[in-house]
């Protein structure tokens, strides 16, 4: 959306024509909430950017046609590293040589992503903070195999889609994750403990610390089985880290299949 937005021209691709409707749908809707602040007082224009964006935007089922003539890939599948590097693997044959591979992963390591193609020098880490038309951060990362120039790539494409990029080392969770997922799951621990309510402590995070969510609402608005996997995925690098550790309550959640906002519950119910 963001990309389209600023003139780029895009290909959304997705496993079904289901999962596709659904997205040109979700951002259909975005669309129409950021142009009705951006041109408040000129529903035309508004309307004409819409129109422009979705011009600029194509979907399709088929990864391996579409990254034949593309210059950026982007990559936002789960978050399981075997899964991601089989996909890049497969895109890497069909790639031409210019183009450059970004994942948007939460915290998996991207050198181990770069591994799994041939073009490690033009590969690295774009990733975005939910919801990406109003959040306005990227962060950039650099393994010691991407090449100054994939570098700066990055940081314009970052620049170009109206973003303020950050850069940091390919460690786990980056800058935001390391610091936001720590502090979440040590929400869910004082919550476990009995210490607090849910409901008291994110209306404690948000008067007290001008947080714009409390971290359960968040939770919910990241979805329970990204930040599952992020917690499980660094407690097996570090299991000694007691920031790290699995907490029993999310565990069950997310085998209930109660995933956050988008199943309709997760710590809170949105039906
Ligand atoms: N698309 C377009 N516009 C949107 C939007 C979306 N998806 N979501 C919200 N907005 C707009 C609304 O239209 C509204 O515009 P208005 O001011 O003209 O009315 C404005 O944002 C504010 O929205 P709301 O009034 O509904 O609610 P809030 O004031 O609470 O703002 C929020 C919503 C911007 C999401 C704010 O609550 C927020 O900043 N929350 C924290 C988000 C955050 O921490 N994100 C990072 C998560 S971590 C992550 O993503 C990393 C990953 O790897 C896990």
């Amino acid at each position: 959306q963001v990309a389209a937005a600023s003139g780029h021209t895009v290909v959304l691709v997705d496993q079904s024509e289901e999962i596709l409707k659904k997205s040109t749908k979700g951002i259909e809707e975005s669309l129409k909430r950021v142009t009705k602040k951006k041109f408040a007082d000129k529903p035309e224009a508004g309307a004409e950017f819409i129109e422009k964006t979705l011009k600029n935007l194509t979907t399709s089922t088929d990864a391996v046609t579409v990254v034949h003539s593309t210059d950026l890939v982007i990559e936002a599948i789960v978050e399981n590293m075997e899964i991601k590097n089989e996909l890049f693997k497969r895109l890497d044959k069909f790639a031409p040589e210019r183009t450059i591979f970004a994942s948007n992963t939460s915290s998996l390591q991207i050198t181990q992503l770069a591994n799994s193609t041939t073009r490690q020098d033009r590969f690295g880490g774009l990733h975005f903070f939910n919801p990406v038309p109003m959040m306005k951060l990227v962060e950039v990362i650099k393994t010691p195999m991407t090449s100054q120039k994939t570098f700066e790539s990055l940081v314009d494409f970052s620049k170009a889609v109206g973003k303020s990029p950050v850069s940091c080392k390919d460690t786990p969770g980056f800058i935001v994750n390391r610091l936001l997922v720590p502090y979440m799951m040590e929400a869910v621990r004082l919550f476990e403990r009995g210490d607090a309510s849910k409901e008291d402590i994110d209306v404690a995070m948000k008067l007290g610390a001008g947080y714009p969510m409390g971290p359960f609402e968040l939770l919910d608005y990241v979805g329970l089985d990204t930040s599952k996997y992020i917690i499980d995925g660094w407690h097996s690098l570090e299991p000694n880290n007691p920031l790290f550790a699995p907490s029993p309550l999310l565990n069950k959640l997310v085998e209930e299949k109660k995933l956050g906002k988008k199943t309709g519950e997760g710590f809170y119910k949105y039906k």
